[in-house]
C-alpha cells in the first residue's frame, strides 16, 4: 500500500554535505534556497545570538501560539521536567504488546516509541482516562510513529490533524476535570492547572506536540542504541550491567535523532563569509559536525571510550540536545529512561536485527535506524528487579 511506503531517505544528503563540509567551512545554499551550516563555530554563532533569528520552539507552540508566550513555557515546564525526573520507571507498565512476552519480531520505526510512551505513561496520562489515553494513542501511532519515524508517503493532512486535536484538547478538558483530582500527570495539569486559557483545539495540539517530545526522540535512540548492541556482545553487555552511559553518548554522536535544527534569520547579519538576509532559513546541521574529523578523531568509528577521555575539545562539537536558547529541557530524563530501557532490554532478551543495509540510517524528520526487523527471544533467567538509574 502507498501510505505505508517509506519516503526516500536523506542519507545520501548528509553523506553530500559532509564531502562539501570538508572542503570549506563557508555556509552553502541548499536546492530549497535554506543555508546549510556545519562549521562549530558558526552552528554555535547562531544557536547563541538568538536575537539574529525569529524566536522559536520546537514543541511549546500551537497553531496561533509561535511560540508559546514565555510564562506559559515556564509553566508547562516547572510541570513536566519534574516529573519526568521522578518518575518511577516500571517494566510493569510495558504493555506485552510492545515486545515479546515469548520470541517474537518487531518491525524497526515503531516498538521504541511504543516501550517509552508505556514507560512515560504516568507522566502523560493514565490508561483509564478513556478517551484521551485512546486519542493520545491514536496520535502516537499515526504521527508520531507512521510519519516522523516511519516516513511514511500519506501523511496526516491538515484537516484531519485538527480534527483530531480538536477531539483530544475536548476530550482531555472534560475527562481531566471530573476525574482528574487525584492525578498528577501531563493531561490533568493542561486541563486543570495550567494557566493560558486555549481552545480545545489548541490544548489537544499542545498535548500531542509535548507527548512527541516525550516519545519520538528517546524511542528513536533506544532502536538504534539496541541495533548496534544487538550486533556486539561488549555492547550489549554493558546494556545489561547497566554501564552503557558512554555507548549512549556514542549513539547519538553517530545517529542524532535530531540531525538538523533550523533557524529563520530575523533581520540581514553575516555568517561565516556569507551574508544571510531576513526572512533566509538556515539548517545547522548537527550530523554533520558529530562526523567532522576536524573535531573528532577517526569521527566514523563507533568508539565509546572516547567519552571517559578529556572532554574540553569535545563538548562544543556534540549537540545532540541542541544548545541556548530552546536546548532540550528534558536531556537528563531522556538519558535516565533510555538507559532504564536498555538495561532492561539486554537483560531480558537476546536481541538480533537483520535485513536490509545496516550502516544506512533512514532520515527524514529524524534520523533513525535502518529499516529492519528485531528478533527478541526472551533469555531463561533474569535477575530482577532493576533499579532506576
Ligand atoms: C534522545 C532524546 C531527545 C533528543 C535527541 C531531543 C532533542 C531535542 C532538541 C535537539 C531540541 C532543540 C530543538 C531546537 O533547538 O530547534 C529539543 C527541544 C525540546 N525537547 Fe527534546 N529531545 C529528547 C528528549 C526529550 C524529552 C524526553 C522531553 C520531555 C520532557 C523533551 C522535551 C523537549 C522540549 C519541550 C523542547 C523544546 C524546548 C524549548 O523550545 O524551549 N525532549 N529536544
Amino acid at each position: 500500500m502507498r501510505s505505508l511506503r517509506q519516503r526516500p531517505s536523506m542519507w545520501g544528503n548528509i553523506k553530500e554535505w559532509d564531502a562539501r563540509a570538508r572542503t570549506s567551512s563557508a555556509p552553502f545554499r541548499l536546492m530549497d534556497g535554506a543555508w546549510l551550516v556545519h562549521d562549530r563555530e558558526q552552528i554555535h554563532d547562531v544557536l547563541t545570538h538568538t536575537e539574529r533569528y525569529v524566536e522559536q520552539s520546537a514543541f511549546l507552540r500551537t497553531q496561533t501560539l509561535f511560540p508559546l508566550p514565555l510564562d506559559a513555557r515556564k509553566e508547562i515546564l516547572g510541570f513536566l521536567i519534574p516529573r519526568m525526573a521522578e518518575l518511577d520507571l516500571s517494566w510493569d507498565n510495558v504493555k506485552s504488546t510492545t515486545l515479546p512476552a515469548r520470541s517474537g519480531i518487531r518491525r524497526s520505526h515503531r516498538w521504541g516509541v511504543r516501550l517509552i510512551r508505556d514507560l512515560s505513561r504516568p507522566v502523560l496520562v493514565d490508561a483509564d482516562y478513556g478517551t484521551t489515553y485512546s486519542l493520545m494513542n491514536y496520535y502516537i501511532e499515526r504521527k508520531s510513529i507512521r510519519d516522523d519515524n516511519w516516513g511514511a508517503y500519506n501523511r496526516l493532512d491538515g484537516a484531519r490533524r485538527s480534527e483530531l486535536h480538536q477531539s483530544l484538547g475536548k476530550a482531555l478538558r472534560v475527562e481531566s476535570r471530573t476525574r482528574g483530582s487525584a492525578r498528577n500527570d501531563l493531561a490533568t495539569f493542561l486541563g486543570t492547572q495550567f494557566s493560558l486559557d486555549l481552545p480545545d483545539g489548541e490544548l489537544g495540539e499542545l498535548f500531542s506536540k509535548l507527548t512527541q517530545s516525550v516519545v519520538g526522540f528517546t524511542g528513536s535512540l533506544i532502536e538504534y542504541a539496541t541495533l548496534l548492541g544487538s550486533r556486539n556482545p561488549d555492547i550489549a553487555h554493558r546494556y545489561a550491567n547497566g554501564e552503557g552511559q558512554n555507548d549512549v553518548h556514542e549513539t547519538l554522536r553517530l545517529h542524532p535523532i535530531s540531525w538538523r535544527l533550523a533557524r529563520v534569520a530575523a533581520y540581514e547579519h553575516v555568517l561565516g563569509e556569507v551574508v544571510i538576509r531576513e526572512g533566509d532559513s538556515v539548517v545547522l546541521s548537527t550530523a554533520t559536525l558529530h562526523r567532522s574529523d576536524r573535531h573528532w578523531r577517526n569521527p566514523l568509528v563507533y568508539d565509546p571510550a572516547r567519552w571517559s577521555e578529556d572532554g574540553s575539545t569535545r563538548s562544543g562539537s556534540y549537540l545532540p540536545f541542541g544548545k541556548g536558547r530552546g536546548m532540550c529541557p528534558g536531556r537528563s530524563a531522556a538519558l535516565v529512561t533510555a538507559n532504564y530501557a536498555l538495561q532492561q532490554i539486554f537483560t531480558r532478551y537476546d536481541a538480533r536485527v537483520w535485513t536490509g543495509p545496516l550502516a544506512r540510517p533512514y532520515v527524514r524528520s529524524l534520523l533513525t535506524v535502518p529499516t529492519s526487523h528485531f528478533y527478541f527471544r526472551p533469555k531463561s533467567r533474569v535477575s530482577m528487579p532493576l533499579a532506576k538509574q
